[in-house]
């Protein structure tokens, strides 16, 4: 076991998850909206964020990773689930956990641009700004973080600590 260093408590990520999900609904009110969760680290905010939503959506995962067992991005990104619904003309929106070097995300944006999306937008709960690489931009995102190595609602190290319901910093 690691040192945990409390960083999001729970009424703080849900408070986040309520506003963005309000300004979701609004800009897309009137129009068709996929969202496409990145598995495994996106399923618990997906699942929140989701039943915050005052408008009609469909869902569906991907499944991506870069990682291992490290702490840093290999650069590498390997596709374990592919879409399984068509999004050709609709307005996809990309949930993801945590956004780093980008690295992950600009080839999913790559990725899924081939299947003729309407729009490709990004949701991420918490932004690492300072660690950024690729030309990645979200569109929304719950909290801005700095660089440390954060576990808990479905972020992992090597597997571990997805299930904590706050978000902790990793000491290693
Ligand atoms: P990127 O390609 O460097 O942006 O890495 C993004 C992916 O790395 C995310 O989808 C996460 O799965 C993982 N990741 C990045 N930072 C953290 C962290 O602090 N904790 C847990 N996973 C992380
Ligand atoms: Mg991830």
């Amino acid at each position: 076991m690691h040192e945990l260093i409390p960083v999001l408590t729970k009424d703080v990520i849900y408070a986040k998850v309520v506003e963005v999900a309000r300004k979701i609904s609004d800009d897309y009110r009137d129009s068709q909206l996929v969202l496409i969760g990145i598995l495994k680290g996106a399923f618990v905010f997906m699942s929140d964020l989701m039943r915050c939503l005052t408008i009609p959506v469909e869902i569906d995962f991907i499944c991506a990773s870069s990682y291992g067992s490290d702490t840093s991005s290999s650069g590498k990104i390997n596709l374990t689930k592919e879409l399984s619904i068509d999004i050709k003309s609709k307005n996809v929106l990309i949930v993801e956990d945590i956004v780093d070097t980008g690295k992950t995300l600009a080839y999913l944006v790559n990725y899924l641009k081939a299947f003729d999306p309407k729009s490709i937008k990004i949701c991420a709960m918490l932004d690492k700004l300072e660690r950024r690489e690729a030309d990645i931009k979200t569109d929304y995102s719950c909290h801005v973080v700095k660089s440390g190595f954060l576990v808990g609602y479905g972020l992992d190290y090597a597997e571990k600590y997805r299930y904590l319901p706050e978000i902790y910093q990793l000491k290693l």
